[in-house]
């Protein structure tokens, strides 16, 4: 019996070791979280993508994860949602930490879950238009950041509504972001003519102002941008789209010829998306940081009419150390955060996109604060010593500036959910149909689940089981395509046998359902 004992106690710790490993805690982890860049041809420095690969920087990855340094996502999940957000959580990061503290054990490989896979090609579909480098740029192997505007003619012989832009990084292993505007006026086709490689070096922008400064942005792992239906831009006759590209550094001259996919709207446009900006102009005081100052900026905007937010992009550059954009109703009684970045990062700056439209009624003001740390002690700092920094392109320079990309606002837009251009996931319901409402049978509440392939201006009603109306639920709201739910409230309804009926648009589903009491 004693011997027995002995036995379990030796296997105890072998129990307790075994119980966070790779295959079935770590893997699923870093293969969701992490091996979209970690994989050999993109952007990060090592691959994570088996067991020998993650368990030989097991003690950096439970660093990186620990100080959330890794996965990259600068806004605050906590402050305001998303899509494509991409942050572990605190159990996850205890996971990784537990696993390596137990010597980073393999566990059964069998049990090990399958990569993921990662769609080679278009995420979108086939372009209408490619508009690509029209040589390699050569990026100098010199450990050195480089910022470079390309310029492509898009050859349009009319203004074009599209529907959505792809950027195609050509190597994955030195592009680290790029933001795209469009010019008209030729001007960054001269600044190009002007340099004597192919591009023009520019850090902050694109050197001058163009007709659009925020045509779209991209960084590694982040999805294009699909507009909803109906809903697009307009790209311009003769115009140029402008990508500034950030190259990271890299110790051997590599070169890169990336190109940038743009789809037309199949549906005619009825809202143009537009962009808003706060910047200088929003201030009561000059944009200019003293040697030796931390100081928050706080412009302000109130919206005139009501909006449909889709994406925020904040813009700083090195000194900047934190933003922080919300909406306030006129009498203060409601906030709607909008996007908070706690420790601003040169490097993983982005557009974020909501998971749906997002209402910002007229009368609210958006409130927009960008801090500035102008110190020596600031590690980010270009200068040393510090130097008066104020607005302008180059690294030595700041910018405060936030955009804002919207549509005039419809009831029901916040229905309308950004299609996140995964294939897969636009597949999953591919007709348009009423679900069966559940609860069936029904006490108090029901609620009605429907997909819809395009958007419909749609009306729910319950009626008797001759179709007679007994009460509108509600009357031509509009729906973006995908998932929706709505609830009706039957407390007060007589038991019986009823229909519900969804119809707009060339739609016109009933369902059978049930009240018991
Ligand atoms: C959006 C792309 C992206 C994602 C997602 C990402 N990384 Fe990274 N990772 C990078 C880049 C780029 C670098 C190198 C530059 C840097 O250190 O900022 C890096 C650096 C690292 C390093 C340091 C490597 C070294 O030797 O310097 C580790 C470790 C790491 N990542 C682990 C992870 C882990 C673990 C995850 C998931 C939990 C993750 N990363 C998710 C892009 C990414």
């Amino acid at each position: 019996m004693k011997k027995l004992i002995s036995f379990f106690l030796c296997l105890l710790p072998l129990a307790v070791w075994s119980q966070v490993n790779f295959a079935e805690h770590v893997a699923p982890i870093i293969f969701d979280h992490c091996t979209k860049c970690h994989r050999d041809g993109e952007i990060a420095p090592v691959p994570l993508t088996t067991y020998e690969e993650v368990a030989a920087s097991a003690s950096i990855i439970e660093y990186v994860t620990g100080i959330r340094y890794m996965p990259p996502w600068t806004p605050d999940h906590t402050y305001s949602t998303f899509r494509d957000e991409n942050f572990l959580t605190d159990a996850e990061i205890a996971t990784i930490a537990d696993w390596v503290a137990a010597g980073a054990p393999q566990g059964d490989p069998a049990l090990t879950p399958p990569l993921p896979v990662f769609p080679e090609g278009s995420q979108v579909g086939t372009p209408d238009l490619v508009l690509s480098m029209s040589e390699a740029f050569e990026h100098q192997g010199n450990n050195q950041d480089m910022y470079q505007v390309f310029v492509l003619p898009t050859g349009l012989t009319q203004d074009t509504d599209i529907a959505a832009i792809e950027v195609r990084p050509g190597n994955k292993n030195i592009c680290h972001h790029a933001i795209l505007g469009v010019d008209i006026t030729g001007q960054a086709a001269a600044l190009d003519a002007a340099s004597t490689e192919y591009g023009y070096t520019q850090f902050g922008g694109f050197g001058f102002n163009p007709t659009d400064n925020f045509f779209s942005a991209w960084v590694p792992g982040s999805n294009p941008l699909v507009f909803p239906p109906t809903l697009g831009k307009k790209l311009f006759a003769n115009s140029d789209v402008l990508v500034q590209m950030h190259y990271g550094p890299t110790a051997i001259t590599q070169t890169d010829q990336s190109s940038v996919n743009i789809f037309f709207a199949d549906q005619p446009i009825q809202r143009y998306v537009q962009t808003a900006t706060i910047n200088p102009q929003n201030l009561d005081e000059l944009f200019v940081i003293m040697p030796g100052q931390v100081k928050t900026f706080h412009g302000t905007l109130t919206v005139p009419v009501d909006v449909s937010l889709i994406d925020v992009a904040p813009h700083g550059h090195l000194i900047c150390s934190s933003y922080e954009v919300y909406a306030v109703s006129a009498n203060g009684q409601d906030t709607i955060n909008i996007i908070k970045i706690p420790e601003w990062d040169f490097n993983w700056q982005g557009l974020f996109a909501y998971p749906s439209l997002m209402h910002i009624p007229a009368g609210y003001t958006i409130h927009c604060f960008g801090t500035y740390d102008n110190t020596a002690d600031n590690p980010t700092n270009p200068n040393d010593p510090p130097q008066i920094m104020s607005w302008g392109e180059s690294t030595t320079e700041e910018m405060y500036i936030t955009f804002l990309q919207y549509v005039l606002y419809q009831p029901g837009d916040e229905n309308i959910s950004l299609p996140t251009a995964n294939a897969e996931q636009m597949m999953v319901y591919p007709k348009e149909q009423l679900f069966p409402c559940y609860p069936n049978p029904a006490y108090s509440e029901i609620n009605i689940g429907f997909h819809l392939k395009s958007p419909r201006m749609l009306s729910l009603e319950i009626t008797d089981m001759q179709g007679r109306v007994l009460e509108s639920v509600f009357t031509k709201l509009s729906f973006g395509m995908g998932w929706h739910k709505q609830s009706a409230d039957l407390s007060d309804w007589p038991a019986g046998q009823y229909l519900y009926r969804l119809h707009g648009d060339g739609f016109d589903e009933s369902r059978p359902f049930v009240i018991q009491r």
